[in-house]
């Protein structure tokens, strides 16, 4: 039972053609709880990800945010997609901007912030996410994990109510993205409400509320990770997990 829906999804359909890609999807997420999405490659969720954030139009359904469904278009649109911040797996930070700059500019440009106080708010946020002796550097002088730190700090920068993430640690190297889910790990525990697509067993045991395994476009099952994990009920998500735990 929803008790305090902060993103909710009634019955979402989109096709990419013939493709019915999410399929009559009913999902909330509640204030301040951490949502696991898992499953095959292919089965929908960068899509839902991006749904969420009205980055793909869907084909039916509504999506609401705080409790407003989604406009379609304008700038009512505008203000609500910047409720919703978005990390993806390739950090997409802009190369010809220092660190600072990266994490400043978006308040700067879209909350209308001056620029003393989006800078001092920046440096915060680097400090929260471990890296404000880096602000003035460029990404190219950060490692991979340092860079998804700063687009989580980029993300955090614009205040919004939840953050989505599509597979935050998978481009990379396996020393690195402990330090990413850390900080994760720390937001969830400041009560941020994150849906987090996510390949990374032990983060969702851990920090998630909730597991949702997708499977051909559809919600296949949603329960507590103990639940999931301990006794899946779905033949797709027993055979998903047995290839995944083997390795
Ligand atoms: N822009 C697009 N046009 C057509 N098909 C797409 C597009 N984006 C994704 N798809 C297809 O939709 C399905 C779901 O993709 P995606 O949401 O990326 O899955 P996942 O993130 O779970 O791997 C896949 O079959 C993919 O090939
Ligand atoms: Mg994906």
């Amino acid at each position: 039972m929803a008790v305090d829906p902060l993103i909710e999804l009634r019955d979402v359909n989109k096709h990419y053609g013939q493709l019915h890609v999410l399929q009559d999807i009913n999902l909330t997420v509640d204030r301040g709880e951490v949502v696991v999405v898992i499953g095959p490659s292919g089965s929908g969720k960068s899509t839902l990800c991006r749904a969420i954030n009205r980055l793909e139009p869907i084909g039916s359904g509504t999506i609401f945010l705080d409790g407003q469904p989604l406009p379609e278009e304008g700038r009512a649109l505008a203000r609500l997609r910047a409720d919703v911040g978005m990390v993806f797996q390739s950090f997409n930070l802009f190369a010809h901007k220092t660190v600072l700059e990266n994490v400043s500019l978006a308040p700067l440009k879209v909350r209308g912030r001056g620029k003393e106080e989006a800078e001092r708010r920046s440096r915060e946020l680097l400090e929260r996410v471990g890296l404000l002796g880096h602000a003035d550097k460029y990404p190219a002088q950060l490692s991979g994990g340092q860079q998804q730190r700063v687009a989580i700090a980029r993300a955090l920068a614009m205040d919004p109510k939840a953050l989505l993430f599509d597979e935050p640690t998978s481009a990379l190297d396996p020393e690195m993205i402990n330090e990413v889910l850390e900080v994760m790990r720390q937001l969830a525990r400041d009560g941020m409400t994150m849906l987090v697509v996510t390949h990374e067993m032990g983060f969702a045991r851990s920090a998630a509320n909730r597991v949702v395994f997708m499977a051909d476009g559809r919600i296949v099952e949603d329960r507590t990770p103990e639940e999931f994990f301990t006794d899946p009920h779905s033949a797709r998500a027993k055979d998903f997990l047995s290839k995944i735990l083997k390795h």
